[in-house]
């Protein structure tokens, strides 16, 4: 994995604001219309809160001292909103298909396999922080 690659390709499709958190959970709730009942009915405040946690993750995605607590936080936080392990595929389509969306024709079979690897990482440190809470 290329830290310096997912940071730069972050920067430039968090330029597009608001609009990237739109597409996002637009994809994800025409993906799997089941997840829409988890989230409440207005979503700005959502979609700050998603824009500013990436953003986190991905200033430290090579930083593990700092990264770890976090997402282990975020994973027990998401145990609570009932996410549940199974939840976390979708997601992650959903945020490739939008990262792919907004970077046009930077984005690469690299930058894919890199941002796979990253959630892939994200996801494990999530679930099994939730994990750790039902055991
Ligand atoms: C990269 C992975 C994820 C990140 C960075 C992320 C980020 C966040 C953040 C920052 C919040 C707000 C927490 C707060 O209120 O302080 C949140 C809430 C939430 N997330 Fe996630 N999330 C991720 C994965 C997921 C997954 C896999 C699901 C499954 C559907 C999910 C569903 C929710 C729900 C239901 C809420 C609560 C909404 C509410 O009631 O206000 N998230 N997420």
């Amino acid at each position: 994995m290329d830290p310096q690659k997912l940071k730069d390709n972050f920067a430039l499709v968090a330029a597009n604001g608001v609009d990237v958190a739109e597409y996002f959970y637009a994809d994800l709730f025409a993906r799997e219309p089941q997840l829409r009942s988890m989230f409440p009915a207005g979503m700005s405040r959502q979609y700050d809160l998603l824009l500013g946690a990436l953003g986190r993750i991905v200033a430290t995605v090579d930083d593990h001292d700092r990264l770890v607590p976090f997402l282990r936080d975020l994973g027990r936080q998401h145990h609570g909103f009932g996410v549940l392990a199974d939840h976390y595929a979708p997601v992650g389509a959903s945020l490739l298909a939008t990262l792919a969306y907004f970077s046009g024709p930077d984005w690469t079979d690299d930058l894919e396999h890199d941002w796979a690897a990253a959630y892939g990482l994200v996801t494990k440190v999530m679930t099994g922080a939730a994990a750790e809470l039902v055991s």
